[in-house]
């Protein structure tokens, strides 16, 4: 057992997985540069009350997994790690007056979020995001936009059967009845209820009905509906988003009680599933409607929209598939010797080749040229640039100015004129990379 480990819930990515890793993060900024979403960073921590208040002191992420940072500022700020970005991009663009810009503001980041969940499959306490906001846009048409935005990048990754599951959870002026004729329902059926939905009946009563307790599957289905219940407004708002999706063919599942983990969702609400799997924990992407958030954190009433797509949990997936195998190219070339000391020329050489924009590598360690080969052709490299002459005058300078070139992957060897070597590995590198 080593000394130190990772701590739990957290992951390191290895090579062949960062690299994997890296396509994912290179179609997320391409699909969102391709609908208008320009790239974004914000800081991994904020004041704690950015989330207190945007995401709600009695949401999970906040009351039980918020990553506080001890000890406390001079000025007395308390930060926390983000457990997801739209607060911070909400913070961003009231601080920054996006509202002056043209609207929607439309962002896009991809990064590291922290929840102190209890680690399982599929749940970590640090995760990545593929995240999207369209703020300034009332819809409906943008929620459709987003909706495909979402499908089209799990298609693009390689999972093209992951579906979108909708709802809508009403506003202010229809949500609040809703939620009274909810806790009354609740409430005649009391003794139904596990204790610990029964201690949030309360404080968060909508969060009952994504109860992952089986108790609470059957009291759920007969449960008055928020789909019901909406206002004219919403109504209105939610059978428009429906009907862009219709033109444009995306299928989708009318899910009623999905109702979302954070409390600043209103109207739209989406989460991104493969067919047949349940849970919170197995869902691939969330997102949805937040109009009074940028409100509620100091602005002026603003509508937007986004969703976050869960990358650890897309490369799960993929790993499953047998689909996330990636393939990392060895070097063009790795300049070996005759003479194991003759590290300055090799070096020099390498640079040489590396300033010219080759993929190079010079052997640096001192072993025989038969085991420099070996780990050359070991790491899939193309060519060996061999110094010293053919191996079997031991000196090494290049002789007359030329070094051997061995086409490890061929099996043939030739005298190239050192002054020809970039030349030579930049047209063969091309015929290698288009031929
Ligand atoms: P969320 O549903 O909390 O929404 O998270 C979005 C996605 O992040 C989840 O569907 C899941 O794939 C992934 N995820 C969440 N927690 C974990 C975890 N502990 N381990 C691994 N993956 C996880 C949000 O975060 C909202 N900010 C989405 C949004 C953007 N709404 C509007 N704009």
């Amino acid at each position: 057992m080593p000394a130190y480990r990772a701590p739990r819930g957290t992951r390191d990515l290895l090579p062949d997985e960062r690299i994997a890793w890296a396509r994912l993060e290179r179609l997320a900024a391409e699909i969102s540069g391709r609908y208008g979403y320009r790239p974004i960073e914000t800081p991994m921590f904020e004041q704690s009350a950015v989330y207190e208040r945007g995401l709600g002191e009695a949401t999970d992420a906040v009351e039980k997994e918020l990553f506080r940072l001890a000890p406390r500022t001079e000025d007395g700020e308390v930060w926390a790690l983000r457990p997801e970005p739209t607060a911070g991009i909400v913070r961003a663009y009231i601080q920054h007056g996006m509202q002056t810009w043209p609207q929607p503001v439309k962002v896009a980041i991809t990064g590291p979020m922290f929840r102190y969940d209890r680690p399982q499959a599929g749940r970590f306490r640090q995760f990545w995001q593929f995240d999207v906001e369209a703020i300034g846009d009332p819809g409906p048409a943008v929620d459709a936009e987003i909706v495909e935005l979402g499908l089209r990048f799990y298609r693009e990754a390689g999972l093209p059967d992951v579906e979108v599951r909708l709802n809508s959870i009403g506003d202010p002026a229809c949500r609040p009845a809703y939620l009274e004729d909810l806790v009354a329902y609740y409430r005649a059926h009391l003794d139904a209820l596990p204790a610990f939905e029964r201690g949030r009946l309360d404080r968060n009563p909508l969060r009952l009905l994504d109860s992952k307790d089986p108790a609470m599957a059957e009291l759920n289905a007969a449960a008055p509906r928020i789909v019901d219940r909406l206002c004219d407004a919403c109504g209105d708002h939610f059978a428009g988003v429906l009907r862009h999706l219709d033109a444009l063919g995306i299928a989708y599942r009318l899910e009623p009680g999905l109702v979302r983990g954070l409390d600043y969702y209103t109207r739209t609400a989406m989460e991104f599933y493969r067919p047949g799997a349940d849970g919170q924990q197995s869902a691939l992407g969330g997102g949805g409607r937040y109009d009074g958030l940028v409100e509620l954190l100091g602005g002026r009433p603003t509508p937007g929209i986004g969703f976050g797509l869960g990358l650890d949990r897309v490369m799960l997936e993929l790993q499953g598939l047998g689909a996330s195998e990636a393939r990392i190219a060895g070097p063009l070339a790795v300049v070996v010797g005759v003479d194991p000391d003759a590290t300055v020329e090799r070096l020099t050489l390498a640079t040489t080749l590396r300033a010219a924009g080759l993929r190079a590598r010079a052997e640096l360690g001192r072993r025989k040229l038969g085991r420099q080969l070996e780990a050359a052709s070991k790491e899939g490299a193309h060519f060996a640039v061999i110094l010293g002459g053919d191996g079997t005058d031991g000196s090494p300078e290049l002789r007359d100015g030329h070094v051997e070139l061995r086409d490890l992957q061929a099996g043939t060897q030739r005298s190239v004129a050192s002054a020809d070597l970039v030349r030579e590995l930049t047209r063969a590198d091309e015929t290698h990379q288009h031929g």
